[in-house]
């Protein structure tokens, strides 16, 4: 049986998405889902390092306690750079990938981003696609950056993500998921559970995770720190 598949009476009931600071319980999945689809992929002790690194943003999502997705972000100052997305292949296409964005990203606004860039590979349509619609746009391209095929990277931004206008095209983001952003323990809330957002009155749901305010820099040194699935 599906693991993520739970069956009660005659209804299968699948989690909800829930989007995560990374702990260091995270690891062993997020590796095997780097292992997926990275040709280059992170070794468990960069992973750790970097979570750790003050000036970063590592989250996951996980379904139940099945992490799914993973997304980083480091900042230079006022520029953030996403440093890695990835969702199990089993899984794409599913929004997970939307909503690490859009955790990702007002995270990194709230914490002083007003700009974010990152780099794709120039034959990744999908993970392009993903960022046009978070506004990001080509401004230029390293010559070889990637390996195993050598490749391009598009070099892409989004400037100006700290206003009003930014903050409600994300906003148009998280009204299109078909079920409500789920956070937890992150400072900052989704729309739907601000009260008195234009989302919040639609999107309530009755099992919604409430953020507790927790820094969102991770990876505590001890399991025993993480309560979290
Ligand atoms: C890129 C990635 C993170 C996107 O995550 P995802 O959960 O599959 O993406 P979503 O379901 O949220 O899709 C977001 C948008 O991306 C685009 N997209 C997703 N999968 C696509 C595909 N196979 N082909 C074309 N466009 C695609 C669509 O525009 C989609 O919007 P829509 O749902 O309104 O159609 C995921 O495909 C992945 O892990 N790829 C491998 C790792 C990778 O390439 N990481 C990025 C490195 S720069």
């Amino acid at each position: 049986m599906n693991a993520l598949r739970a069956v009660v009476g005659s209804r299968t009931m699948v989690p909800e998405v829930v989007v995560t600071p990374m702990r260091r319980r995270h690891l062993r999945a997020v590796l095997r889902i780097e292992e997926h689809t990275s040709s280059t992929p992170w070794s468990h002790g960069l992973f750790l390092a970097e979570a750790r690194r003050p000036e970063r943003i590592y989250l996951v999502a996980r379904m139940g306690s099945t992490v799914v997705g993973f997304a980083g972000l480091l900042f230079a100052l006022t520029d953030g750079h996403v440093t890695t997305i990835a969702v199990d292949p089993e899984r794409q296409g599913a929004r997970i990938g939307t909503r690490l964005m859009l955790v990702l990203l007002r995270e990194a606004i709230a914490r002083g981003a007003t700009a974010v860039t990152l780099e794709v590979r120039a034959s990744n349509e999908a993970a392009q696609a993903l960022y046009r619609r978070f506004g990001f746009l080509p401004v230029g391209t390293r010559k070889g950056y990637y390996r195993h095929p050598d490749e391009d990277a598009l070099v892409l931004w989004a400037h100006e993500v700290d206003t009003g206008e930014y903050a409600a095209r994300l906003d148009r983001i998280e009204a299109s998921l078909d079920s409500p952003l789920l956070v937890e323990r992150l400072s900052v809330l989704p729309s739907s559970m601000v009260p008195g957002s234009s989302l919040s009155s639609n999107m309530v749901s009755s099992n919604m995770v409430s953020s507790n305010m927790v820094s969102s820099n991770a990876l505590p040194n001890s399991e025993e720190q993480d309560g979290s699935a």
